[in-house]
């Protein structure tokens, strides 16, 4: 097979050997001349450390509606062993794991073989990301991504530890997608309601229907979709959003490493290139058993991923939307808000070193209980634009601003923020909209690449803005406001909330901002999901090696953060070499929905289960032992 055998690797590794950047030539490095404190500050932070917290000077102070809150829990340390840690106070069980049968004639997961595609195909997915639990009918509805697999573990029963058959590969398709199950409460525990009419498998070949602008364009169109408007399946869904007329927004971020050439001297197109899509796959294998993930013989199949998708958790015979409208790149969520006019305003991150930040706004205007059911199809997309000076912009991607069509904007996005002349930014992850407030935030989780070469696009990754540190490791937290109060609007004012570092290892930029203490200190943040209260939950999917430059910061972990005061405390921590991503709140806000992902990716661990059980992605249930409401 042709496929690659570093299986141990993480997914942001694979990417990093896999996807690199052009070779720079006469490119200007920066990278000295950031290394000293002084120079970080010339970079475009004119203010200091302090200034990056909210509260001080670039913004404009805290409203008095916002409210004001403790933490209300004592903060956890850091933890290196291969379980949960929470509070005092509070407690933690599983609800869902990746194998966990959704329907009763469904094989419970069988730790030596892993399951078989019949048995996946009616089970949770692997690797669980984004998350939102919906109430329908006195029902209690869980829709989760199952973001991508870690060949290791899945077929840890292969010699190769990769794909050797055909029922592997589809096995490995059907732990993709989206799993859509109703849970409930019994006595404190939350557990699968197997057989529920709601329960749903989605995955790497259910239909979807293509929408917007580039729905029917000639690059949508293959051998077995002569149309371009019907497509099969999602894959690599990384963060969620939920639309306020009750659907799911699925999110497919690295759609490019399931695609592979059996032709060794295709030449791919300059699109390709800037997506990523290369002649070998990451080790899926799929093209081995479904032709259109060969890119030799299926040019336009890489065109068809890369975009939101809508999905009526509801009805399990509804065809998922896949929305052209907002742009195709690896998405990484989509925070959705109204704006003060009823535009359906919707954020978006696309995660890759260098790449940008995207917000869509509607054509249409929302009506609170009436049909909204296509408000996502038509609209106009935007991309930040960031100014040294504490302001920015959204610059619209039009026929004009770009000299390409809407459809060629919706398909090859990218190049169009290219044109416009966007802020290159450090891998932006999820961003998150205050409740209380007309503000946002989005993580820029980490880029070694900042300041010393451009992205895949040839665009060039200065140091500055909200991108303040050279070889970036420990990432970033942005944070802007419309400055009319909203979001609709064009222009904002950013700030940085919180630049991670460690202040143990390093006195300069690399130590971070003001509120990064020795007791708070993470790295990579990703997850960032508010509260119905205001409080800033953050999910880290960083390194976990706890030596040299993270030092101190233990496995990955979840905090919270106070955006009137810049405070920032430690919640939880995850098992070994996992990722906390996904949050989620029950209807009474009492149960905190949490996703572990990629426990043992590398092979220490044996999470939840322990002993010498296969580790095994899951959605974990936190409650405060008193029942009482936190989030
Ligand atoms: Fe799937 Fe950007 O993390
Ligand atoms: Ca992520
Ligand atoms: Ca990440
Ligand atoms: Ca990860």
């Amino acid at each position: 097979m042709s496929i690659i055998e570093n299986d141990d690797l993480s997914f942001d590794e694979f990417d990093e050997i896999d996807n690199p950047g052009p070779e720079v030539t006469g490119f200007d490095y920066v990278v000295e001349a950031a290394a000293s404190r002084r120079d970080f500050l010339k970079g475009g932070l004119a203010f200091g450390a302090t200034a990056f917290v909210m509260g001080g000077t670039a913004l404009t102070p805290a409203t008095s509606n916002a409210a004001h809150h403790a933490m209300g829990f004592k903060p956890v340390g850091i933890s290196t062993a291969d379980t949960v840690t929470v509070p005092e106070g509070y407690k933690w069980q599983v609800v869902a794991r990746w194998g966990d049968p959704l329907w009763s004639d469904a094989a419970d997961f069988d730790h030596v073989t892993r399951g078989t595609a019949a048995s996946q195909a009616r089970s949770f997915g692997d690797n669980n990301d984004g998350m939102s639990l919906f109430q329908h009918d006195g029902k209690d509805i869980l829709v989760v991504n199952n973001e991508y697999t870690n060949r290791s573990i899945m077929y840890g029963n292969r010699e190769s530890k990769l794909p050797e058959t055909q029922d592997d590969i589809l096995k490995g398709k059907n732990a993709h997608g989206v799993s859509v199950v109703e849970i409930m409460q019994n006595g404190d525990d939350w557990k699968i309601v197997k057989d529920s009419k709601y329960n749903r498998r989605i995955t790497a070949d259910s239909p979807m229907d293509i929408t917007g602008p580039a729905r029917g364009h000639d690059l949508l169109k293959t051998k077995a979709d002569p149309t371009g408007t019907k497509s099969l399946g999602t894959w690599n869904n990384c963060g969620n959003g939920r639309t306020p007329w009750g659907t799911y927004l699925a999110c497919e971020e690295n759609f490019n490493g399931y695609f592979s050439s059996s032709d060794e001297n295709y030449e791919r197109s300059a699109e390709m290139k800037r997506y990523g899509v290369k002649h070998k796959d990451w080790g899926y294998a799929w093209a081995k058993q479904d032709e259109r993930f060969d890119i030799s013989k299926n040019p336009n199949e890489p065109n068809r991923a890369g975009y939101i998708v809508e999905i009526d958790p509801f009805d399990p015979s509804s065809t998922p939307k896949k929305r052209t409208a907002l742009g195709r790149f690896k998405h990484e969520n989509a925070e959705v808000v109204i704006s003060k006019d009823n535009h359906v305003v919707v954020y978006l991150g696309d995660d890759e070193r260098g790449e940008f930040l995207y917000k869509f706004v509607s054509k249409n205007k929302y009506s609170e209980g009436g049909n909204n059911t296509n408000l996502l199809e038509e609209g106009q997309l935007y991309v930040a634009k960031f100014a040294d000076d504490f302001t920015g912009q959204w610059i619209a991607l039009t026929p004009a601003s770009t000299g390409m069509t809407e459809a060629e904007i919706a398909i090859n996005t990218r190049i169009a923020a290219s044109k416009v002349g966007a802020t290159t930014m450090d891998r932006p992850e999820w961003v998150a909209a205050n409740p209380l407030k007309a503000e946002a935030f989005c993580c820029l989780t980490n880029n070694k690449n900042r300041g010393v070469k451009p992205n895949a696009g040839g665009d060039e990754t200065p140091v500055g803005g909200p991108n303040p540190r050279a070889k970036n490791n420990y990432g970033q937290i942005v944070r802007w406001e419309p400055v009319s109060g909203n979001h609709a609007d064009s222009d904002f004012k950013w700030t940085l909330f919180a630049i991670a570092g460690n202040p143990t290892v390093h006195s300069d930029a690399y130590a971070g901002s003001k509120n990064i203490t020795a007791e708070n200190m993470f790295n990579s943040p990703d997850g960032l999901v508010f509260d119905s209260k205001g409080k800033l939950w953050i999910q880290t999917d960083g390194k976990y090696s706890n030596k040299d430059d993270f030092a101190g910061m233990g496995n990955n972990q979840m905090l919270v953060g106070n955006p009137e005061t810049g405070e920032i405390q430690r919640f939880m921590v995850g098992p070994k070499e996992c990722e906390v991503t996904g949050a989620t709140w029950s209807a009474d806000k009492s149960t905190m929905f949490v996703g572990i992902q990629h426990p043992g990716e590398k092979g220490d661990s044996h999470f939840p289960e322990g002993g010498n059980a296969v580790p095994r992605s899951a959605v974990i249930a936190i409650r405060r032992e008193d029942g009482k409401a936190f989030g």
